[in-house]
Formats: structure tokens, sequence, C-alpha cells
């Protein structure tokens, strides 16, 4: 079976990509860039159309099959990079002038079901949530990690009141044999957590979220991503993010506000106009959400939140609040362990 049969018959559901294919309109033509390259269903969805070109990445090295059959495909129109988005810059041409540069974060379906990777709580395979071209793995972080760091990390990062809790029970734990799976860790941080019943979600959500995002330093990764974008970005080019969690939106919007014409905008009566100090034009602050149907046929797209902007002629720079508004998401991922 190739990769793209494999494809089809694991259901693999690309998240809001008719929203993703309206905004960039493929019909026209020109280069993408897609950075978040999974299961290949955003770039596969756009290489249909015949004037186009794909310029994919993705720092799982397991996504590489299913770029050899886009390759096979499409020899002329697809190149694949096992890269992490943070670095653009290393894989793509300055002066490219793509289309739309598309991040989807987060985790493909074929990462979450395969139980090697310990991403799931029942995985009793090793304690790795590695996405690709890792520092270190989860058993790494859970099992030499400061306890007041780990608790922090549970806390911020998986917005877990509990974290201290949690670091605490993980710390008693470890001090008498390592924790090696996943399993294993799930039902310690199920135990730190009182009145398990009266939680819709396994109690353990939250904490593998803050050690997933911390182990694959995700945010620093977005923030990085979004930095290479905004500078590949020219002449109408669009930047769209689609995310899964409130930290990364968070983030996602920041950004767009810090570069966009909404910013200096003194009143929402106003025109929006466009200022010297921008680089995006916001079509809209909302955000855009999956349809009904798409939630009832996938229910991973739930939580999904997808922003757009479309990127002017004005030269890349920092604003003076940049550092204000990201500096803490690298020094909290950047922990030594
Ligand atoms: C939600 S999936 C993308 C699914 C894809 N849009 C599709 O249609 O098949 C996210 C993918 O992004 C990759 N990824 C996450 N963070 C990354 C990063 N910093 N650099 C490169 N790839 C990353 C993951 O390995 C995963 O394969």
């Amino acid at each position: 079976m190739n990769a793209t049969m494999l494809l089809e018959k694991t259901k693999h559901h690309p998240v809001m990509l008719d929203q993703v294919l309206s905004i960039i309109s493929p019909q026209r033509g020109g280069t993408f860039i897609d950075c978040t390259f999974g299961g290949g269903g955003y770039s596969q969805a756009i290489l249909k159309f015949p004037g186009t070109k794909v310029l994919a990445i993705d720092r799982d090295k397991l996504t590489q099959k299913y770029a050899n059959s886009l390759e096979k495909k499409f020899p002329k129109r697809f190149n694949f990079f096992q890269e992490k988005f943070s670095n653009l810059h290393k894989v793509v041409k300055q002066n490219l002038n793509p289309r739309a540069v598309i991040f989807d974060l987060g985790l493909s379906s074929f990462q979450l079901s395969d139980k090697e990777r310990g991403f799931s709580f029942e995985s009793k395979n090793s304690l790795n949530m590695e996405m690709g071209i890792n520092k270190y793995s989860a058993y790494d972080v859970i099992n030499n990690l400061d306890k007041e760091y780990l608790a922090t990390i549970i806390k911020i990062l998986g917005d877990e009141k509990d974290g201290k809790i949690i670091a605490n029970k993980i710390d008693q734990y470890r001090s008498k044999k390592p924790i090696k799976t996943s399993q294993e860790l799930a039902s310690i941080i199920n135990n730190a957590k009182k009145n398990y019943n009266k939680y819709k979600k396994n109690p353990a959500t939250k904490t593998f979220q803050a050690i997933r995002i911390f182990v694959n330093q995700e945010l620093t990764e977005l923030i990085l991503g979004l930095i290479g974008a905004a500078k590949l970005l020219s002449n109408e080019g669009i930047l769209i993010v689609v995310s899964f969690h409130s930290l990364e939106d968070q983030i996602v919007k920041n950004f767009f506000n810090l570069y966009s014409n909404l910013r200096k905008n003194p009143s929402r009566y106003l025109p929006i106009k466009e200022t010297k100090s921008s680089l995006f034009q916001l079509v809209s602050k909302k955000l855009l959400r999956p349809d009904v149907k798409e939630i009832k046929e996938n229910i991973r797209s739930r939580s999904a939140k997808l922003r757009y902007a479309i990127r002017n002629n004005n030269s890349f720079f920092y604003p003076s609040e940049f550092k204000n508004k990201f500096a803490n998401y690298f020094k909290l991922e950047g922990g030594r362990i």
C-alpha cells in the first residue's frame, strides 16, 4: 500500500481545509509553504490545482513516507524538508515570494495514535513525546527537571491549577524509581488529582499537554516560525495559522495585533487605515472556527481556531513591545534539565 492509499485508509481529516483553501485560493496558482506537512492533507489539496508549487516542512521523520509519495506524484511542484519551522529561513530562499505560509499546529492524528511515541495516556512504551529533532524527551523532563520548575511548567503550559501537587507526587515517585511509561505518569497524576470522577477529560490531560509543549519547545517554535514567515512574505502574501489551545492562539493573536493595521486605530468607528509601522492587514479581528458538520465528522477539530492576515510590502522590524509580549515564553521553555 502506498502512502496516499494509507492516508485514505486511516481517514485522515485535514482540519478546516475548506476554509484554508478559500483564503489562499490555490486556483490562482503560485508557491505555498506548508510548515506542518503531517499527513500531507493541505499540501495534497493545494497540489490538485495545476499552477501551484508546494514547499513543505515537518520535524517528524515519519512524515517522510507521505512526502515521498507526493514527491513522486508531483516531482516538479513539490519539495519536502525534515526540519523545524523555526528554521524556515534555512530551507526557503528569501526572494521566493510565496502566496501563503500555512501553519496547522500541534500533533497529527498519526502521532497521537502511535502508542510508541508516548503521547497517549495508555501508552506502555517509553515516555517519549518527541515530535522530532528534540533536545530531550519527556522521560528526561519528568525524571530530572527541578521540582519547582516542573510545577511551573505544568501550571503555565498546561493551565493546570494543581501543578504543585502533581509535581510533588511526581517527585516522590521518582525518588524511588524512574518513571518510565506514559501510562505510569498518567496514573501518578490521577492519584494526585482529587475528585477524579468529577472530570470530564482524563485528569492527566493538562499535564500531558504541558510536558509535550515543553519537550518540543512548541511556543518558542511558534514565535520563531511566525517571525520567519513574516520575513518571507510580502506583496499580499497570506500568513495563516490553525491552532488548538489557548496559549498558541494567544501568541498568534498578539503577534497579529502587534504587526497589524488595527493596532493604532484610535477608534473602532473609524475606517481601518494602514500605518507605516504595520506588516499585516487583518481582515477581521475575529477568529474562524470549524463548522458543526466538520466537528461531527472529526471530533479533534472542535478546538481548532484559525487566524490569518495579509502581508504588505513594508520591511520587517521588531516593535518595541515585542520583547514584553514574548520573552517569557522563551524563558519558560529554555530552562535547563
Ligand atoms: C496537525 S499536524 C498537520 C496536519 C496537516 N495539515 C495535514 O493536513 O496532514 C501538525 C504537524 O506539524 C508538525 N510540527 C509541529 N511542530 C512543528 C515544528 N516546530 N516544525 C516543524 N513541524 C512541526 C508535527 O510533526 C505534525 O506532523
